[in-house]
């Protein structure tokens, strides 16, 4: 299951990216928002890394204006690891390396094809682990440093 949220700035993408996730047979639950009044992107990006988080959804996408907010809030969340991406190669980089669980895009600058792209680079790829694995443990380990 995909967990996946906009702002108002992202939702003419969700929309696209809605349309590729019904056509390649991805379940996914849409947590809003509903069209493109006016609305803070840290809710959206929390209702996302919540969902991953709390196990209900494997993976995440989230989508603002630049991906940029909605990615920073995102990954205030523990266990979150939020890779915004403006091409394949970074999506791919971030699934085989980083062991990404949430995708960010920007709406307002990528295409819908190259974010559809990026979108079916990232579903389609899988962590490396290995060395890399130490490095998302390290990560980890700066979360705990922080949490009390
Ligand atoms: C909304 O205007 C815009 O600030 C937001 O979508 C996002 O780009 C923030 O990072």
């Amino acid at each position: 299951m995909i967990a996946i949220g906009s702002d108002h700035a992202g939702y003419s993408l969700k929309i696209e990216i809605l349309k590729y996730l019904d056509e390649n047979g991805y379940k996914y639950k849409d947590l809003g928002t509903c069209d493109t009044k006016s609305v803070d992107y840290p809710d959206f990006g929390l209702a996302v890394a919540e969902a991953v988080r709390n196990g209900e959804c494997e993976r995440g996408i989230i989508i603002c204006g630049t991906g940029i907010g909605i990615s920073i809030s995102a990954n205030k969340v523990p266990g979150i690891r939020a890779a915004l991406c403006t091409d394949s190669y970074m999506a791919k980089m971030s699934r085989q390396h980083n062991d990404a669980n949430v995708l960010a895009l920007g709406e307002r600058v990528l295409g819908p094809g190259v974010a559809t792209d990026i979108v079916d680079t990232w579903l389609k790829t899988e962590f490396l682990g290995g060395r890399h694995k130490n490095r998302i443990d390290k990560i980890s380990d700066i979360e705990r440093k922080y949490i009390k």
